[in-house]
């Protein structure tokens, strides 16, 4: 049921992330909120630049997505979208799981809003713990590629 997802699939890719991702609408800062809120080029240079994306089909309609960005010494979970009719039905647990399985570091990190406290408890039920302000800061710009306005409203788990 989950399979990997290539640059030829970007098309539904996007609109598992650009229906997840109206959940941030009116809870993130205005000005880190853009519609869509991620476009294709984006998530072409996100391929580009080593993120594997995996995927979860219910009834062959692609519902789930997550994505694995193995670094020098650490691996990154990116990209956690399940669409909004399918969120809380155990989509991003299995996700989450088989990257877990496929993960050969042993240190895994995940950023988010920090105002998305459904996501920070989803993460935390898997055991991510939150780092405090000083280490997330240093953690999102030593490994992510993020605006200084979407740090301050970050926060970095690790497990
Ligand atoms: C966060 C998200 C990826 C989780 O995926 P999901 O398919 O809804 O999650 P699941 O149904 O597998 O939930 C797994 C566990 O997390 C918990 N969880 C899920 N959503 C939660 C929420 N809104 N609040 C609290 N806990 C939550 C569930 O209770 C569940 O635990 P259980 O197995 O004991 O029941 C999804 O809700 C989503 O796309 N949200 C909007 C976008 C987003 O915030 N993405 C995160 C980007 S970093």
């Amino acid at each position: 049921m989950i399979t990997e997802y290539m640059k030829k699939d970007v098309s539904n890719i996007l609109s598992v992330i650009n229906n997840a991702a109206l959940k941030y609408k009116g809870v993130i800062p205005d000005n880190c909120w853009h519609e869509p809120y991620m476009s294709e080029e984006e998530l072409l240079n996100e391929f580009d630049s080593g993120v594997r994306m995996f995927g979860y089909k219910k009834n062959n309609i692609l519902v789930g997505v997550m994505g694995i960005q193995e670094l020098k010494d650490i691996t990154l979970i990116r990209h956690a979208y399940t669409f909004s009719t399918y969120q809380g039905m155990g989509i991003g647990k299995l996700l989450l799981q088989y990257l877990f399985r496929i993960n050969k570091s042993s240190i895994l990190y995940v950023g988010t809003w920090k105002e998305a406290t459904w996501a920070i408890q989803f993460y935390e039920k898997f055991g991510f713990v939150t780092h405090k302000r000083k280490k997330t800061i240093e953690l999102l710009k030593k490994h992510w590629k993020v605006s200084l306005t979407q740090i301050e409203n970050s926060v970095v788990l690790e497990k």
